[in-house]
């Protein structure tokens, strides 16, 4: 099989965190401090990823300003010369981390925001954020940098689609990612209070067409779309080891940032092994690979070139088997993973288990 090079690296910095998010992604059991990668560590990751063809880098965590050492991994990257981007919650931006961090050659900001209204927002992160983050995208928007937001949306927040919109473009973003919540890792222990009713859904997307008509030609608008009310599954990752690879906190080295929690696999660390033999050689890369390992019905499926039988993370999160076909998939034997979560939800408020409380 012809190999092609990765295109993005995904450098979780840290798995540390202000903020306490419901729908967190990032896997149950957290890297401790003492776990990180060193300095050193993290700039031979960076040439190592420039050295096998990787285009950009986001830095990410938990939460990637929690390191002091942010600005050296970023100008690092950028003498590599790799696109860098920053992804954050934005606590933690002063003005002086934002001027160093520009002076590094950082490319671009994603600023994560919870809801349209403070409130609401505060409730989900279960931390006073959100007037931090009002600020945060103040001093980005007079560094000269391009401001991304991002919001991932659920039951609790569907209703504010349309102020979210008026809400980033107040705050002079350029690009808003809507990403319904998927349900990895932490999110999964919360899948039956964030998981929205598909009235709720349709609601939110006529407000989103609303939105892209009034407001599309001021702001790049992007709608991930909500995976347990399709008939076919997302091409997860556009397929496994194909395009971009994470390094985990503690040095591993993942095909997606959701698949630590796969037990059935193990995964290659950039303390014992280079970049590229993982790439190319490891057994975690190419355990979805190609077609050879799909059962059935993805093995004979006509779709299988376009979804590659969906996302690996959630087959295993739901049937226990990597391997299975996305229960996503109308066609798959574990359908019922799915219908069951979406025909047991009730309409009380929801009370979450707030990550790290
Ligand atoms: Fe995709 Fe497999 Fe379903 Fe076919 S059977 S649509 S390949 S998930
Ligand atoms: Fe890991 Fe889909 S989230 S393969």
């Amino acid at each position: 099989m012809q190999l092609v090079l990765p295109y993005a690296l995904t450098a979780e910095v840290t798995h540390r965190c202000p903020l306490h998010c419901p729908y967190c992604s990032n896997p149950i059991e957290l890297h401790r401090r003492e776990n990180e990668l060193s300095t050193n560590e993290w700039l031979s990751v960076l040439k190592q990823a420039a050295d096998l063809g990787v285009a950009q880098v986001h830095f990410t965590g938990g939460e990637p300003l929690l390191r002091q050492d942010l600005e050296l991994l970023v100008r690092c990257a950028r003498e590599a010369e790799l696109y860098v981007n920053l992804i954050t919650s934005g606590i933690g931006l002063t003005e002086e981390r934002i001027r160093q961090l520009s002076d590094a050659g950082l490319d671009s900001i994603q600023l994560s925001v919870q809801a349209a209204s403070a409130n609401l927002a505060d409730s989900i992160a279960g931390f006073q954020a959100h007037e931090l983050k009002r600020q945060a995208a103040q001093r980005i928007r007079s560094s000269g940098l391009p401001l991304h937001m991002n919001v991932v949306l659920h039951r609790a927040n569907l209703h504010q689609v349309e102020e979210m919109i008026e809400l980033c473009l107040e705050w002079g973003a350029q690009r808003l990612e809507l990403a319904n919540a998927q349900y990895y890792g932490w999110a999964l222990r919360n899948v039956q209070q964030l998981l929205p009713r598909r009235e709720q859904l349709q609601e939110a997307e006529a407000a989103y067409s609303r939105a892209l008509e009034r407001f599309g030609n001021q702001i790049e608008l992007l709608w991930i779309l909500p995976d347990y009310y399709e008939d076919f599954p997302k091409p997860c990752m556009n397929g496994w080891g194909k395009l971009s690879l994470t390094v985990a906190p503690d040095g591993r080295v993942l095909p997606c940032t959701a698949s630590s929690e796969i037990r059935s696999l193990s995964f290659e660390n950039v303390k014992e092994r280079d970049l590229a033999w993982i790439w190319n050689h490891s057994p975690s890369f190419n355990a979805f690979r190609g077609y050879d390992w799909m059962p059935e019905p993805c093995h004979s499926c006509e779709r299988r070139e376009v979804d590659y039988g969906g996302c690996r993370c959630q087959a295993f999160l739901l049937t226990g088997d990597a391997r299975a076909a996305d229960p996503v998939c109308k066609w798959s034997p574990h359908r019922f993973a799915i219908t069951d979560r979406i025909g047991s939800i009730d309409d009380h408020a929801p009370i979450y288990t707030y990550r790290g409380r």
